[in-house]
């Protein structure tokens, strides 16, 4: 039997009048990788707070190696051994690796600060130990995503951590980037560092972890060996319910005969795009799929006129149109809920209701006059719709979870008047059964007539809501397919280039 490392016993949290955590038991051993997994708000990341001493619980305790942590001292956490890697790194973007790793170390110890040529020898033979390729002098801002990981758990290991937390690491990773971290998290289990892994991706669970523990409203509603579990007792335990299947339901959608919503004609952009060709009907979900770098996010923006192509024509209702600006778009009716969303679009230090209607104030002012019942409505409808928890009008913003937040985001344009709507990675950080609703809602606003594009790397995503999908590589449409005849390995065949 594996050696107990960390041991949180009886733990309970309160917000309010949340009860975000209720009597937690979870223990951690050297050498596994333990997942915490569960829908948004479960309380997943109110634990990782509470072990790395950010918040502190109301009552319980956490054992390390045998001894009480002091609770609510992240200073005592760290020394303890007890590390975090988060979904947006923690790291200076200016100063180098080396810096970064050594950054926050006491003087006089081995990585301090007084010695800049014994330093730089350490910090090496680290990352040579962990096989950790970096370059030592390189700005932190110029590295891509999985090596800012890679400098983050360098830094953990640097402070001799036993225990790494990973609160959603994957979500701005691409697949090949996701491989990359499981092989060092592999490594760090050789070492005998015990992993907690928070994901709303399944299949990273039964990948990486031998232990999974599921969170519901903030209790524990079952824990248990991934051995011995499946996808589908997994998603019941984490949703109480089984998940509606949203299913292919895509049916022959005659939508070659409704208006061309959007079209580009030889889009080009030097260095980026080139020769676009496609259009998008009313009532139609297109999906763009490809590698990360394939320039899907590019093109969006160009069309949304953020980054405007150079060269090529955009007709938006069979007009042709000019789109230098993302003003000009919105005057064209069209919608963007771009990728990163975590950095806009959301006024964190006001209430939910206010986010709601943040996009639709037209529908709810008259003469310049807010109209609260309407108001009252639309928020109502909003946060049932989107199932946002709490479902409270009036909560703020900055202390919903992740997944909640975006949820609030993503739900202004989901539920507002939009005629075309483009959404990138619309999906990222959001739970099971949630994701299953926004495709119902996707599918909803299709048939209504809006026209949707979807540009999305989950493969699942795009074989439940696509009518039709674009495969991008290199900056160009290297494969159209109708969701009637076309499979996985095919699409995945033509994204990593292998089409004829
Ligand atoms: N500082 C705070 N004040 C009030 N409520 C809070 C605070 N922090 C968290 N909460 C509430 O605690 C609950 C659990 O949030 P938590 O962030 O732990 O969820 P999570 O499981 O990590 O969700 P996600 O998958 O969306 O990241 C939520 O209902 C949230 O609104
Ligand atoms: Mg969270």
């Amino acid at each position: 039997m594996a050696e107990v490392k960390l041991q949180a016993q009886g733990l309970h949290k309160r917000y309010g009048a949340i009860q975000v955590l209720s009597d937690i038991n979870l223990t951690l051993y050297a050498g596994q990788t333990h997942a915490l997994v569960g829908s948004n708000g479960a309380g997943k990341s109110t634990f990782v707070k509470i072990l790395t001493g950010a918040v502190a619980p109301d009552s319980g305790s956490v054992m390390l190696d045998g001894r009480a942590l002091p609770l609510g001292d992240p200073q005592a956490a760290l020394k303890a051994g007890i590390a975090c890697i988060y979904q947006h790194p923690h790291l200076i973007p200016e100063l180098s690796v080396m810096d970064n790793i050594v950054m926050g170390h006491h003087p006089t110890r081995r990585f301090g600060w007084l010695d800049r040529k014994a330093q730089r020898k350490a910090v090496g033979e680290l990352l040579d130990k962990h096989d950790l390729q970096l370059d030592l002098e390189t700005p932190v801002g110029l590295l891509s995503s999985v090596q800012q990981k890679e400098v983050e758990i360098a830094k953990a290991l640097s402070l001799d951590a036993s225990v790494i937390l990973m609160d959603e690491p994957t979500a701005a990773l691409s697949r090949a980037e996701v491989d990359k971290l499981f092989r060092s998290i592999d490594q760090l289990c050789q070492r005998g560092v015990a992993v907690l892994y928070i994901s709303h991706i399944l299949d990273e669970i039964f990948h990486i972890a031998q232990q999974v523990t599921v969170l519901r409203d903030g209790q524990v509603k079952l824990s248990a060996a991934t051995a011995e579990l499946t996808k589908a007792k997994l998603v019941d335990a984490m949703l109480g319910r089984e998940l509606i299947a949203v299913g292919q339901q895509a049916e022959a959608h005659a939508t070659a005969s409704r208006p061309v919503a959007l079209e580009c004609r030889a889009l080009h952009k030097h260095n980026v795009f080139s020769d676009i060709n496609f259009s998008l009907h009313s009532g139609e979900i297109l999906c763009i799929t490809g590698l990360i770098g394939a320039k899907r996010t590019e093109l969006m923006r160009a069309i949304f006129g953020v980054d405007p192509a150079d060269s090529g024509e955009i007709r938006v209702w069979d007009k042709p149109v000019r789109i230098r600006h993302p003003l000009d778009a919105i005057r064209l009716g069209i919608g963007f809920v771009p990728e990163d969303r975590h950095r806009d679009g959301l006024f964190l230090d006001l209430s939910i209701g206010v986010n709601a209607i943040m996009s639709s104030l037209k529908r709810v002012t008259k003469a310049g006059l807010l109209l609260p019942g309407t108001m009252q409505r639309l928020v109502r409808q909003q946060i049932a719709k989107m199932e946002i928890m709490p479902p409270l009008p009036r909560y703020p913003v900055k202390h919903l979870s992740g997944g909640n937040q975006q949820k609030v985001q993503l739900g202004r344009w989901l539920l507002g008047d939009t005629k075309i709507l483009i959404l990138d990675e619309p999906t990222i950080g959001i739970d099971v059964g949630t994701k299953a609703t926004i495709y119902r809602l996707l599918r909803e606003l299709a048939t209504q007539g809006t026209a949707v594009i979807v540009v999305s790397s989950d493969m699942e995503e795009v074989l439940t809501v696509a009518d039709r999908i674009l495969v991008m590589a290199s900056g160009r449409i290297v494969a159209t397919f109708g969701r009637q005849d076309v499979t996985q390995s095919q699409i995945l065949a033509a994204v990593s280039g292998e089409v004829s």
